[in-house]
C-alpha cells in the first residue's frame, strides 16, 4: 500500500454517468456521435455491448470513440441477454430504452447486481405498457418486453433516483405524447442536459422546490460531439486521501462540478478542508474546475440529510474522511445506500471497525466518532470485504494511507468497473 504525502497533478477518468448516456444517445442519434474523454471502465463497455446487440455501431479510433446509432424507434431486437455485469446505470436506462420499443430482451448480472431492485423502474415502464417476468423480489435475470406504441406517463418518483427518473424519460423518447418526471428532491441531472444537447425537446419547471420534467415523445436526436469531464465520484477518492494525508497539496484537474454532483466538496469544507477551486470553465454543458487539496485536520459534523442526492455515491469515502476528523460525525437518510452495489452501510461500517475506527450503524445512516487525525490501526491479516463493490474497495484503499499497519482488501477487481487506474495514480500520487 502507496504511503506518504500525495503531491502533484493527476487527472481522473471520465464521469460515469456522462460515458453511459454519451453511448445512450449517441445510438440513437442518426449520424456519427464523437465522444472525447469517455469512461472506459467495465460499466461503460457493458451499455456499449449492448448498444452493439441492439444494432448500432461503436468503435475507438485513436482516442476518440464513434458512434453510428439507429434513430429513436430503431433498436434492433438482441439476439442474446444483455450482460450488465455490476452497472446497475446500464441496466435501470437500458430497460427504460427499451421500454419505449417493440422488442424482447434478457438482462443478466454479476451477484452483486442481482441483489438490486428493479421494481421501481419495473412499475413505471409497465404503465407506459412494457411487461416483464423479473426473479424473485423485482431482480435480475429478467426478460422484459417494450411497448410500441407506447402510453405517455406523469410519474412522481417516489425514491430520489437519478436512474429512475432517467429509465423514464428515455421512455418517452419513443413514445408518443408528453412524458412527465415529477422529483421532489433534485438528483443528479445529465440526462436533461444531454438530451436537449442531442435536440430533443425537454423541458424542466421548478415548481414549490420540486422539478417537473416534460419529454417529447417522437424525438429525433442529432449526433454530436462529446467531451466528458472528469468524474467527481472517482476525485473524490483523492480529494479525501490529500486532506487526510499530511504534507498533501495536490492538484486533481479538470473534476465535474455538476452542483447536482457537488456536495462531498461542501461537507469536506465545512469540515475544515482546504479545496480550492481553479480555472473554472465549461465542459460538454457541465461546469468544470481544477481542484487543488491540501492537508486539513478535519473536524466532524452533522450532515444535512439533504445534500445526500448530490453525494449518494461519496459516503463510503466521507467515512473515512469523518474517521480522521476530531470530533463526531453523524449522517442520516441514507436508506439508498443499503440498496447500492452492496449494502454500503454495513459494509462501511464493518470494514472501517475492521481498520480500529470507532462506528455505529444506524438503519439510515453512520455515527463515526474520529481519532483526531491518529492513524488508525490497520485490519492485520483480516482483509476486509468488498462485497463486489468498488466504492467500497477504493475508500478502504484510502484508509490504509491513514492505517499503521495498513489495510488489506479482499478483492480489488471491482476497482475495474469504473475507475481502472485507480491504484496506478494512487501509487503515482502518494509516491
Ligand atoms: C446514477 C445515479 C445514481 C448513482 C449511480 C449513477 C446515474 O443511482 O448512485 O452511480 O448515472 O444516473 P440512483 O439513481 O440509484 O441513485
Amino acid at each position: 500500500m502507496p504511503r506518504g504525502p500525495l503531491t502533484g497533478r493527476l487527472r481522473v477518468p471520465g464521469d460515469k454517468s456522462i460515458s453511459h448516456r454519451s453511448i445512450m444517445f449517441g445510438a440513437l442519434a442518426v449520424g456519427e456521435t464523437r465522444v472525447t474523454g469517455l469512461l472506459e471502465g467495465e460499466d461503460v463497455m457493458a451499455t456499449a455491448e449492448a448498444m452493439r446487440k441492439m444494432g448500432a455501431q461503436i468503435e475507438k479510433i485513436g482516442g476518440e470513440w464513434r458512434i453510428h446509432g439507429v434513430g429513436v424507434g430503431g433498436l434492433l431486437q438482441p439476439e442474446s441477454p444483455l450482460e450488465m455485469g455490476n452497472s446497475g446505470t446500464s441496466t435501470r436506462l437500458l430497460m427504460g430504452l427499451i421500454a419505449g420499443h417493440d422488442i424482447t430482451a434478457t438482462f443478466t448480472g454479476d451477484a452483486s447486481l442481482s441483489k438490486r431492485p428493479m421494481g421501481r423502474v419495473i412499475e413505471p415502464l409497465s404503465q407506459m405498457g412494457a411487461s416483464f417476468e423479473a426473479s424473485e423480489g423485482g431482480t435480475l435475470p429478467l426478460t422484459m418486453r417494450g411497448a410500441s406504441p407506447g402510453v405517455p406517463i406523469t410519474y412522481r418518483l417516489p425514491v430520489a433516483s437519478a436512474q429512475v427518473k432517467s429509465a423514464v424519460l428515455l421512455a418517452g423518447l419513443n413514445t408518443a405524447g408528453i412524458t412527465t418526471v415529477i422529483e421532489p428532491v433534485p438528483t443528479r441531472d445529465h440526462s436533461e442536459r444531454m438530451l436537449r444537447g442531442f435536440g430533443a425537446e425537454l423541458e424542466v419547471e421548478e415548481v414549490d422546490g420540486e422539478r417537473i420534467i416534460r419529454i417529447y415523445g417522437e424525438a429525433d436526436l442529432s449526433p454530436q460531439q462529446v467531451e466528458v469531464p472528469g468524474d467527481p465520484s472517482s476525485a473524490a477518492f483523492f480529494i479525501v486521501a490529500a486532506l487526510i494525508t499530511e504534507g498533501s497539496d495536490l492538484m486533481v484537474e479538470n473534476v465535474g462540478l455538476n452542483p447536482t454532483r457537488a456536495g462531498l466538496i461542501g461537507v469536506l469544507r465545512d469540515m475544515g478542508g482546504s479545496i480550492e477551486e481553479l480555472d473554472r470553465r465549461e465542459i460538454g454543458g457541465e461546469p468544470v474546475a481544477d481542484l487543488r487539496v491540501r492537508y486539513s485536520k478535519l473536524t466532524g459534523i452533522d450532515v444535512d440529510p439533504a445534500v445526500a442526492p448530490s453525494m449518494i455515491d461519496e459516503f463510503p469515502v466521507l467515512f473515512v474522511a469523518a474517521s480522521q476528523a476530531s470530533g463526531t460525525t453523524t449522517t442520516s437518510g441514507l436508506d439508498e445506500l443499503r440498496v447500492k452495489e452492496s449494502d454500503r452501510l454495513s459494509a462501511m461500517a464493518t470494514a472501517l471497525a475492521l481498520a480500529g475506527a470507532r462506528v455505529e450503524e444506524h438503519e439510515d445512516g453512520l455515527t463515526i466518532y474520529g481519532s483526531g487525525g491518529e492513524p488508525l490501526a490497520g485490519t492485520g491479516d483480516q482483509p476486509i470485504a468488498t462485497h463486489l463493490d468498488h466504492r467500497i474497495a477504493m475508500s478502504m484503499a484510502v484508509a490504509g494511507l491513514a492505517a499503521r499497519d495498513g489495510v488489506e482488501i479482499d478483492d480489488t477487481s471491482p476497482i475495474a468497473t469504473s475507475f481502472p487506474n485507480f491504484m496506478a495514480l494512487l501509487d503515482e500520487a502518494a509516491a
